[in-house]
């Protein structure tokens, strides 16, 4: 074992990572995608495997939710294994009328209220948390080549799932906005919980990375979907990042 939460030799990890939440999702990953596949960690049941797409090399390691468990992850895969492509497969809450449930969002940017951006960086500046611009233009050339429609533009990521203080979920300053309102009105489309660890700690590692979601909540329409609703666009979107992971 060559880290603390992932029971891998070094070589075992593929440089390309797509990266889910929930390790069941990594394994579904695994099997209907990849060839040759073996699973290399199940520490904590966080499992991780490596195969070949396409001939290529790609793990895909799961990462629990928030931005404190797949910071260990990314610290790892980044400083311990080498991984130099990372994408997150994830799934988030559309915030916007225009963002429907199965929608697939790519982050061009992500906001967040956690401290995490101050701790590592201070706080002189509000830095832009950005997704690797070739990785972001590969994915959206790669979706028109599918034909699955994408919407790229900004995500707002959050430590807490459930908010219930007044100021998100209740009026804010004026009395009659939320806070989600003004997310909304500066063009936010969904809620989502990693991809600003994703972002933050791949500019300062120097690697590429990108997140991908499934709409599988509707903040706007307050709609969910059903498990078997979230597999169909689920798959849509994992190969899209494929497919982006190898080029
Ligand atoms: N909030 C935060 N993260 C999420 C959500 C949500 O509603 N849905 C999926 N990931």
């Amino acid at each position: 074992m060559t880290s603390i939460h992932i029971a891998a030799e070094v070589g075992e990890v593929a440089e390309r990572v797509l990266l889910p939440g929930d390790p069941v999702r990594a394994k579904i990953i695994a099997e209907n995608f990849l060839d040759d596949v073996h699973q290399y960690t199940a520490i904590r049941n966080i499992w991780g495997f490596t195969g070949k797409y396409k001939g290529a090399r790609v793990s895909v390691q799961s990462t629990g939710m928030g931005i404190p468990s797949i910071s260990i992850y990314l610290h790892e895969l980044i400083h311990v294994f080498g991984a130099k492509k990372l994408i997150r497969v994830g799934t988030c809450g559309g915030m916007n009328e225009d963002i429907r449930l199965r929608d697939v969002l790519i982050a061009q940017g992500s906001s967040t209220d956690s401290s995490i951006v101050r701790q590592v960086l201070g706080g002189a500046v509000n830095f832009s948390l950005l997704a690797d611009f070739d990785l972001l233009s590969t994915a959206v050339t790669v979706a028109k080549d599918l034909n699955l429609p994408v919407k790229v533009g900004n995500v707002i990521c959050t430590d807490l799932f459930y908010n219930d203080y007044d100021d998100v979920n209740g009026t804010f300053g004026d009395g009659k906005r939320t806070f989600n309102d003004k997310l909304r009105a500066h063009g936010i489309m969904a809620v989502e919980m990693e991809s600003a660890a994703l972002y933050l700690h791949a500019a300062a590692a120097k690697v590429q990375a990108l997140a991908i979601f499934t709409v599988s909540d509707d903040l706007w329409r307050n709609e969910r979907c059903t498990p078997e609703e979230r597999q169909s666009s689920f798959n849509d979107m994992i190969k899209i990042a494929l497919e982006t992971i190898i080029r």
